[in-house]
């Protein structure tokens, strides 16, 4: 293999440079040539390639988001989008392509791989939403600007004798919830996969206020309710003072955690090796803490839930 592609697609998470990085170094250390492509499917299909050398890739190692920027592409979703990309592909020369993204992208790069493209993918994404991996690239980072954050509020709800519900990402998982609301002491997290009753809720916080306690802190992932409604119905069942911050994008930013700098470094280069090895229509990821390469079709078939003996633990530690 001579030549290959690179692109970040979805949303992005901090650690995709270092990931970019390892990869143009890896794949020009054996002697290939990289080609970026911005914007994700989008660029592809618009021909928004450029050539990539070691320079191009110095100083982003800290750097949070994408030099390689992200986009979301419908057109891609079609077949009609998917062939006009590959020939895209092949006008270019290459011969190889890495997708750094989420589920949402790897269907992309199946598609690709489908059609004869060789292609892996390296799972970037701060929901930490993806099976037979341990930790996505930008979700240690993201958890990290979550407590910090919460740790801010716990300040001020402390001084105020507030009640604060802390709404965090994650479309359709919670683990961002759930690890930042056990690590900043959070009274109740409500997550996707967990069922909860809003009454629990309440009768956990007038039992913390009957001992004594002076604010509570509720963290919310996104895709199990919103904050602001959480936050109405708090502030109209108890007589507690309530206030509601959503996070937001705030965690998607920031410069990457030495882990997730680790984590991408591994899987860019891994990912290199993985084609130059005649592989194609693969993640690649650590499983615990060993690096591998499953399948998309296992990836896309596996089920995969959070570490719910932390959210149990959360739960006791929080009495
Ligand atoms: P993520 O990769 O973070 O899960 P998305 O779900 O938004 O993000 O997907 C990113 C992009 O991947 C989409 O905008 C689209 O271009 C491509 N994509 C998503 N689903 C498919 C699919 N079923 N087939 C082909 N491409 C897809
Ligand atoms: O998938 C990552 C994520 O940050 C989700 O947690 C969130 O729901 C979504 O992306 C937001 O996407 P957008 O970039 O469209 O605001």
């Amino acid at each position: 293999m001579r030549k290959i592609g690179v692109l970040t697609s979805g949303g992005d998470a901090p650690g995709m440079n270092a990931a970019i990085r390892a990869v143009v170094r890896t794949a020009i250390y054996h002697g290939m040539e990289v080609v970026g492509i911005r914007r994700g499917y989008s660029g592809l299909l618009n021909e928004e390639l450029e050539p990539l050398n070691i320079g191009s890739v110095a100083d982003i190692i800290q750097r949070g988001g994408t030099i390689l920027y992200t986009a979301r592409c419908e057109a891609f979703k079609s077949a009609e989008g998917q062939q006009q990309g590959l020939e895209i592909l092949r006008r270019h020369g290459i011969e190889g392509l890495i997708v750094i993204g989420g589920d949402g992208s790897f269907r992309g790069a199946q598609a690709l791989h489908r059609l004869g493209m060789p292609t892996i993918g390296i799972p970037g994404t701060i929901d930490n939403d993806i099976p037979l991996c341990d930790q996505t690239i930008g979700f240690d980072t993201a958890i990290n600007t979550a407590i910090e954050a919460i740790d801010k509020i716990r300040d001020t709800a402390t001084s105020h004798d507030r009640t604060y519900v802390v709404e965090v990402m994650g479309r359709h998982a919670g683990d961002i919830a759930l690890l930042a609301g056990l690590a900043g002491g959070a009274e109740s997290i409500l997550i996707p996969e967990q069922p909860y009753r809003m009454e629990d809720i309440v009768a956990k916080l007038e039992r913390g206020v009957a001992r004594g306690k002076k604010h509570s802190i509720i963290l919310v992932a996104e895709g199990a309710a919103s904050g602001i409604e959480i936050g109405k119905y708090l502030t109209e069942h108890t007589g507690f003072e309530v206030r509601v911050t959503v996070l937001g994008h705030i965690q998607r930013g920031g410069a990457p955690t030495a882990r997730d700098r680790v984590l991408a470094s591994q899987l860019g280069a891994y990912a290199v090796e993985r084609l130059r090895a005649g592989e194609t229509g693969k993640m690649v990821a650590t499983l615990h803490g060993t690096l591998h390469a499953p399948d998309f079709d296992a990836v896309f078939t596996t089920p995969r839930q959070p570490d719910l003996r932390l959210y149990d633990l959360a739960d006791m530690l929080s009495i």
